[in-house]
């Protein structure tokens, strides 16, 4: 397949550009090097700078290169995912995730390209009663960053129909850890770090005194939010699976990606110690969290055949070999 990521250079982008390039296709990255940085993986990919939300930019690469060889897929990272920021700052959430992603589509439209990958999020599901969320659910987002994506889904849905264009949207779960090779992984030159499984290995490392639980008076168990964590490398190699799977004729489809556990902060600071010690506070609530989601993968299971290879510790002790590798 030749595919185009656009947001290739992300965290996330760039792992599915390694899965990609692992099973011999053709990859084009466009990318605005606003998170993501230029990796030795790129030398192996057709690079083009731009953003999303400037037609130009989009237009010059199709142009450039369907002349060549038409794009078989398009898969897209290029978004603003931070739950908390997109409360304080809806305005850009809107500009760059729902615009860029409607340019995409029409310069998609006008070249003919017919199959996207969509990352969207398990945000769309807002605050689910029983906390396991499962594809057919009823959508509330709580947040501006769950309603952006949940405005892109049904975007592309309609455009679908109308266009007769092809999907594969991907609910990401939380998603953390690096890849082996721990040549790529996790943005951490951005100026705050919100995330917590990053934040955890920078304490573990004592880059960090410590760090503030957000909250303990959830409807949880012991009273901390409970999230679905995926490897990022299972995420990635779920996202060549569904460009295989739309390449190949099949029905468009909306799939979680997560691994169908739990975790609570404190159980992720548990399952943190076996790497070394995390001194924390428990702090104030923080703005749009749910209580708990976890992913249904059963879909997943069906349709693609995918697994998850990897666990908590696996994705907790990647990411502190990470972190300590850049130094
Ligand atoms: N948390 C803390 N302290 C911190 C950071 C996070 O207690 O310093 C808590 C949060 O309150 C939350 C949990 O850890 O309960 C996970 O928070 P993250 O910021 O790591 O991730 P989010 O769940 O907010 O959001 C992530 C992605 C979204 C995606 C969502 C899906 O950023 O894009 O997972 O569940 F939609």
């Amino acid at each position: 397949m030749k595919v185009l990521v656009v947001g290739g250079t992300g965290y996330i982008g760039s792992h599915a550009v390694l899965e990609l390039l692992k099973d011999d296709h053709e990859v084009v990255v466009l990318d605005n090097l606003s998170t993501g940085r230029k990796t030795s993986i790129l030398e192996k990919v057709t690079f083009y700078y731009g953003d999303i939300t400037k037609k130009e930019d989009l237009f010059n690469v199709f142009l450039e290169e369907c002349k060549k060889k038409p794009f078989d897929v398009v898969m897209h990272f290029a978004s603003k995912l931070l739950v908390g920021e997109s409360m304080s700052m809806p305005s850009e959430y809107y500009q760059n995730n729902v615009e860029g992603v409607r340019l995409l589509l029409d310069t998609m439209r006008e070249f003919n390209i017919k199959n996207i990958i969509f990352s969207s999020t398990a945000a769309v599901y807002g605050n689910p009663i029983n906390g396991v969320c499962y594809e057919e659910d009823l959508l509330k987002p709580i947040n501006p960053y769950g309603e952006t994506k949940l405005v892109c889904e049904n975007m592309i849905k309609w455009y679908s129909k109308a266009y007769d264009m092809h999907y594969v949207i991907f609910r990401y779960f939380n998603v953390a850890g690096a890849d082996s090779s721990l040549e790529i992984g996790y943005n951490y030159n951005k100026k705050v770090i919100t995330h917590l499984i990053p934040i955890v290995a920078e304490t573990i490392l004592n880059i960090r005194d410590k760090f503030t639980v957000f909250g303990d008076d959830y409807n949880t168990e012991d009273g901390t939010c409970i999230r679905d964590y995926i490897h990022v490398s299972d995420l990635a190699h779920a996202h060549l699976l569904g460009a295989k799977y739309i390449w190949d004729g099949n029905d468009s489809t909306i799939i979680n990606l997560g691994s169908n556990n739990g975790y609570s902060v404190k159980e992720i600071i548990e399952a943190a110690l076996k790497c070394g010690d995390v001194n924390y506070v428990i702090g104030e609530r923080r703005a749009g969290d749910p209580d708990v989601l976890i992913a249904s993968n059963q879909r997943a299971k069906d349709i693609l055949h995918f697994e998850t290879k990897y666990n908590i510790d696996d994705i907790i002790t990647s990411e502190v070999a990470y972190r300590k590798k850049l130094g």
